[in-house]
């Protein structure tokens, strides 16, 4: 039975976050990589696109203490376990859908989003995109920080079999469920290429996790 995304991440945050340290290929190198790539000067404002527990923030808080970060994520435990982490840092939660919650214009440095985006399709995240792109500052960029697929064949298998799923199960369209699509690194860049976004580089990678970093 497939989870509803909320519930999924609910249910696993106690010991998330020695689960992902510890299980994740790359990752006691991929937070610390990620964010360095964040501004350094006080006050930076950066966006968190499914921030979660907070991760990639220990990181980014220990290079810029002095960060105003905007985290946002359809958990709310998820976003409790973040706050109690952080209650000296200038943080703002936004418990919601970040398709949903508006960014505003010109409003951040940079924004960042780890392990989160590959639950989407390309043409799901495009106009996400473009609502992000709005939402940076000129001059202002993306990383993210995700798990791909190697080929084009895998990123078709994973979603013919969500659907497959989806359908067996009778699930309603409208609602998040917890199931790994991630698309190529191509066609992700392709989607930020469309989303108006410049300059997309991949800067990294470790095992199916790979940085991304695209320019406004
Ligand atoms: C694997 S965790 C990653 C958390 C953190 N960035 C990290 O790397 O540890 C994925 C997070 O994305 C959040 N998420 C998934 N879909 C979302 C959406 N549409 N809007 C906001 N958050 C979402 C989940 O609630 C979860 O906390």
């Amino acid at each position: 039975m497939l989870e509803k995304m909320d519930d999924f991440f609910t249910a696993r945050v106690d010991g998330y976050d020695e689960h992902m340290k510890s299980n994740i290929e790359g990752a006691s190198s991929f937070y610390k990589y990620t964010a360095s790539l964040l501004p350094v000067v006080k006050m930076a404002s950066v966006l968190d696109l499914g921030c979660g527990t907070g991760l990639e923030l220990e990181e980014y808080f220990s290079v810029n203490p002095y960060a105003k970060v905007t985290g946002i994520d359809l958990t709310e435990a998820m976003l409790e376990s973040l706050r109690t982490k952080f209650s000296d840092k200038d943080i703002t939660t936004i418990c919601g859908s970040y398709f949903d919650v508006p960014f505003g214009k010109e409003v951040f440095d940079a924004a960042v989003s780890v392990e989160s985006l590959h639950h989407f399709t390309k043409e799901e995240k495009i106009p996400l995109y473009v609502k992000l792109k709005k939402a940076l500052k000129p001059g202002g960029y993306f990383v993210l920080t995700d798990y791909f697929a190697d080929i084009n064949e895998q990123e078709n298998h994973f979603r013919q079999e969500l659907l497959r799923i989806r359908q067996e199960q009778n699930l309603p369209n409208d609602v998040f469920y917890h199931y790994d699509t991630p698309l190529t690194v191509e066609h992700e860049k392709e989607a930020l290429l469309a989303a108006g976004f410049t300059q997309i580089e991949e800067l990294k990678h470790w095992e199916a996790t790979h940085t991304l970093k695209a320019i406004k």
